[in-house]
């Protein structure tokens, strides 16, 4: 039986979270209130309760990251290590980190990050890692190809994991990641997937009243992402100036190549398809596809810049999903869902505020709105952060990599549907023995890269009908 909603209940996290932190702010301040003894972290006289943090990728979501981790106000946390392949990109994610410390009060966590303990190079995170002990977090916000790679460590250490989506790329990866996944669970280590829209509490109410039945049963449910070129999903050809070799221009534009990120498919859209999953609480079984590219000369990428792909769950509804990344066209980023008593916004316009809404029938106007969730919708990026540190600190159980390796592998059976032409089952995808790069763990940082320009700085690129096996 698959099972969306993962090895846990949410509302207990919160729950949970709420207790811990309070249980160690109560403890922090010798408060004289009774606590009640089982959530309580257990903090001894002379006691170091700190929870150390370790970042691996230092770009954009690795430093929001960071930040949000240092905003967990139930207990000490503190930044100890970083760790990326570009000495430009650590140094200026440590700039960020430290200003925002210094502006917002509200974040507590502090930053012990010396030259020393700042790693550049595919081994980095080994020495970042050799800063922490469990019960300690490490981040990894690298492109998703080197996720099993740093998880697996990890898990051998001991130590708590928060990784970004998508954890998985192909099947190989997807089928090390269950297994990584399992040995987590089975060593009580706590493990956070960037999914943080399964964090937010509207969206989180929306499912209650959908399992409640207040739109009947879904029949389908129709997601889109459609916007101008995105991240590094359109990318030139390595310029003759660059001095850095292919390998780390292809990790710098990494959303143009499936290897590294399972292309702007499964970057882009991977949210809107497990939050439309968790409205269902399945995963499709099936997946068939059509996509293209445009107007894409100058482009070396891999990616299509249409993907339009239909989804099919055991019982037979249907989930539609529209990617773009095309200049000129209209825009829009949400997710809906029709019951056979009613229709639902899932998310409106990007991922936070959701804006989630219920309405009588399926013309979504104003008079047929039946409910709508709370403006002033608190950060699923922090919530997530705050369920994760709390799980820590009350020692319950958490571990969402299953969830987040089968949302990936729903992520790639859409993407591989669309490359091949055909129908894509969740069985197909799983055991698919195309490994985009089953050298990422050997990867140096004057080496080959996983894949190679042939003379005019092409890279292969998807035909459907043509190529049916393998994506390209
Ligand atoms: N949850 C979300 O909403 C969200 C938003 C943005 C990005 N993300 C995810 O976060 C991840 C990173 O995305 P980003 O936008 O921050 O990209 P980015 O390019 O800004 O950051 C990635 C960083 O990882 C570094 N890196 C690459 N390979 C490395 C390795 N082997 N060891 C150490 N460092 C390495 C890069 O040099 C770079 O600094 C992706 O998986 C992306 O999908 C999630």
């Amino acid at each position: 039986m698959i099972d969306p909603a993962g090895g846990f209940s949410r509302r207990e996290m919160l729950k949970n979270s709420g207790r811990a932190a309070a249980a160690v702010s109560a403890v922090a301040s010798i408060s004289s209130h009774v606590l009640s003894g089982a959530d309580i972290p257990k903090v001894h006289a002379g006691e170091d309760n700190t929870i150390r943090v370790a970042l691996v990728g230092c770009g954009g979501r690795g430093t929001g990251a960071a930040v949000q981790a240092l905003s967990v106000d139930n207990g000490p946390i503190k930044l100890v290590a970083m760790a990326d392949v570009f000495p430009t990109k650590l140094e200026s994610s440590y700039k960020n980190i430290t200003s925002q410390l210094k502006k917002s009060k509200s974040i507590k966590g502090t930053v012990d990050v010396p030259e020393d303990h700042r790693f550049i190079g595919f081994d980095g995170y080994k020495q970042a890692l050799d800063l922490l002990r469990p019960n300690d977090v490490a981040i990894f916000a690298t492109p998703p190809a080197f996720r099993w790679v740093h998880f697996g460590e990890a898990i051998k250490r001991g130590i708590n994991v928060f990784m970004e989506k998508p954890v998985t790329v192909d099947g190989p990866s997807s089928r090390k990641l269950l297994a990584l996944a399992e040995q987590a669970t089975q060593k009580n280590l706590k493990v956070g997937v960037g999914l943080m829209c399964r964090h937010c509490d509207a969206r989180q109410k929306l499912h209650d009243r959908i399992k409640a039945g207040e739109i009947g049963d879904i029949v389908l449910m129709r997601a889109y992402r459609q916007a101008g070129p995105t991240g590094s999903a359109f990318c030139e050809k390595m310029p003759k100036d660059w001095k850095d070799g292919e390998l780390l221009y292809q990790i710098k534009n990494f959303h143009a190549f499936l290897w590294a990120s399972g292309g702007g498919y499964s970057d882009f859209l991977i949210h809107n398809i497990d939050e439309c999953c968790w409205m269902k609480d399945a995963w499709p079984i099936k997946a068939e596809a059509s996509g293209g590219r445009h107007y894409r000369e100058g482009y070396i990428d891999q990616n299509f810049d249409t993907y339009s792909v239909m989804y099919t769950f055991a019982d037979g509804t249907k989930m539609q999903l529209e990617g773009r990344t095309m200049p000129g066209c209209k825009l829009e980023f949400a997710s809906y869902a029709h019951g056979s008593k009613g229709s639902a916004v899932i998310s409106t316009s990007g991922h936070t505020p959701a804006k989630c809404r219920i309405y009588k029938g399926q013309n979504m106007t104003e008079e047929n709105l039946a409910w709508s969730a709370e403006p002033n919708e608190p950060n699923p990026y922090q919530l997530e952060w705050n369920h994760l540190i709390g799980a820590i600190r009350s020692d319950k159980p958490y571990n969402e990599a299953k969830r987040g390796t089968e949302a990936s592998l729903v992520t790639a059976m859409g993407r591989m549907a669309a490359h091949t032409g055909k129908v894509i089952t969740w069985d197909d995808m799983l055991n698919c023995e195309h490994e985009f790069a089953p050298n990422v763990d050997k990867l140096t940082m004057k080496g080959p890269a996983p894949i190679v320009a042939d003379k005019d700085g092409r890279y292969p690129l998807p035909q459907p009908g043509l190529k049916s096996k393998t994506e390209y």
